[in-house]
């Protein structure tokens, strides 16, 4: 994490003075990028650069699902499952992504090529249903547009 460093600081130069804890969220995004996830070492290391409690960083890495406290799949599957997407087949798309990867939601293949998971509400309700590939949205999924995506991305 200490490499990042010069760029916390570039962000820190945009937040008013005293308001380091606000940097929490952005530090752990970029973190995130640079590591696929956020590792404990990370978290007692951002905790000494901001002075905040391990707690504060805890509840942000706890509350926002896209933060991950371990390393995924080269493909990351997310399906959401709330409620619109639930009414137009959000359970029928997670039962067959299951079956064509062999894993279970919240699993990542044998191989490492796809991590499965499944999230709340992606905002995109009148398209439901609705999974990401990586950062991409797919929109009004059916079995047969998941198993072509699957193909495609194998
Ligand atoms: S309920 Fe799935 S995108 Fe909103």
């Amino acid at each position: 994490m200490k490499h990042l460093i010069p760029e916390f600081e570039r962000m820190k130069a945009r937040f008013p003075a005293g308001f380091d804890s606000s940097l929490v969220l952005p530090c752990l995004h970029r973190i995130q990028a640079d590591r696929g996830f956020v590792a404990d070492e990370d978290i007692v290391g951002l905790c000494e650069y901001l002075k905040v409690p391990r707690i504060q960083v805890e509840e942000v890495l706890s509350y926002y699902t896209m933060l991950r406290r371990e390393g995924i799949g080269k493909t990351h599957l997310q399906v959401c499952r709330n409620i619109a997407c639930s009414m137009r087949g959000a359970e029928d798309v997670i039962e067959h992504a299951c079956k064509r990867l062999g894993v279970k939601p919240g699993q990542t293949t044998a191989d490492g090529k796809f991590t499965l998971s499944t999230v709340e509400c992606l905002g995109s309700c009148g398209t439901a249903p609705v999974l990401m590939v990586n950062d991409a949205y797919h929109e009004n999924m059916t079995l047969e547009k998941l198993d072509a995506l699957i193909a495609g991305l194998s």
